[in-house]
């Protein structure tokens, strides 16, 4: 970690052409040789997507509307985000992922390609969320201006071209959404999207139900949506990333729980913007049979 100005900014480099923080590519020998466990549910998404959310439903049906026990520990040591690796006392995803018992929920943001192999192996169970790209651009931007953890995103001008170039963590948006699309054919891959949750919560997750093998009545189901809308999840502290070091995440630049709303980027993106993402975007998305919405 490097400080600069207030800030400490991480430093980057490369995993196969794949931009991670310096402390994940020095870990990477031991992300890639996770062993995952047939029962263990991973939640994937890209950067911004709507993770902590998923995570928050999945948590819920697990715990049968149970708020007591879904406050029992922030998002972060409830499910190991397994790539994510800090310096000590930091819990690095990996340490937390090979302590906690089975059935193990985790989440990664590893683009297809570099998720651990024994996740295929062991044919464990994944839940991908995908936003579409301009809400996550925009979410992407503020998130990276407010988190230390995350390289410093420049103006939104310089952001919305980093993003394009996929030259941020994680690395490029669109071969991500494609990447996994691609593999949820073959894999026991459950594929959702943020505007659909938003659009109609009950019917997304009573996917994710369908996906868990889980049944539960209506009435708990009705608790789940309202303790994971966005304007509970705000004020949980369990869920909002406000317990996480001021110098680490500063809520005051922008808080983690932004706006949660599909088409906020129609406050950002110029007339030009818009036109020139769009006419880069159907070249990068050519060919894919995956569709978004930009509004609800
Ligand atoms: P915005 O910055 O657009 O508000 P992730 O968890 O993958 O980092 O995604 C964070 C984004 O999901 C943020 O988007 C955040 O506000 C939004 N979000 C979190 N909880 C939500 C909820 N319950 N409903 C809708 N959006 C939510």
């Amino acid at each position: 970690l490097q400080l600069v100005g207030k800030y400490i900014q991480p430093e980057t480099k490369e995993v196969n052409g794949i931009l991670v923080t310096k402390m994940m590519s020095e870990n990477w020998d031991n992300i890639w040789n996770f062993q995952a466990r047939p029962d263990d549910l991973l939640i994937a998404s890209y950067a911004k997507a709507g993770t902590t959310w998923t995570q928050e439903i999945v948590d819920m049906i697990q715990n049968d509307g149970d708020v007591q026990k879904c406050q029992r520990a922030n998002t972060f040591d409830r499910h190991p985000f397994i790539e994510w690796t800090l310096p000590p006392p930091f819990n690095s995803g990996l340490d937390l992922a090979e302590k906690m018992p089975s059935p193990r929920t985790m989440k990664t943001h590893l683009p297809v390609q570099l998720l651990p192999p024994s996740f295929w192996k062991e044919n464990s169970k994944i839940i991908y969320v995908a936003r579409n790209a301009k809400d996550t651009v925009v979410s992407y931007y503020h998130f990276s201006r407010m988190s230390a953890l995350l390289p410093n995103p420049g103006t939104w001008e310089e952001f919305v071209e980093t993003f394009k170039a996929g030259k941020v963590l994680w690395g490029s948006w669109y071969d991500h959404v494609k990447g996994w699309w691609d593999a949820k054919d073959q894999h026991r891959i459950l594929y959702i999207f943020y505007e659909d949750m938003k659009e109609d919560p009950k019917r997304e997750i009573q996917k994710i139900l369908k996906f868990l093998e889980k049944e539960i009545p209506e009435e708990i189901l009705n608790k789940i949506i309202y303790h994971t809308s966005f304007d509970v999840m705000k004020h949980n502290p369990m869920a909002n990333y406000t317990t996480f070091p001021v110098s680490f995440l500063d809520h005051s630049i922008s808080p983690f729980m932004r706006k949660g709303m599909p088409g906020d980027w129609k406050s950002h993106f110029t007339v030009t913007q818009n036109e020139e993402f769009d006419k880069d975007y159907q070249k990068k998305m050519a060919g894919s049979t995956l569709t978004f919405r930009t509004e609800i």
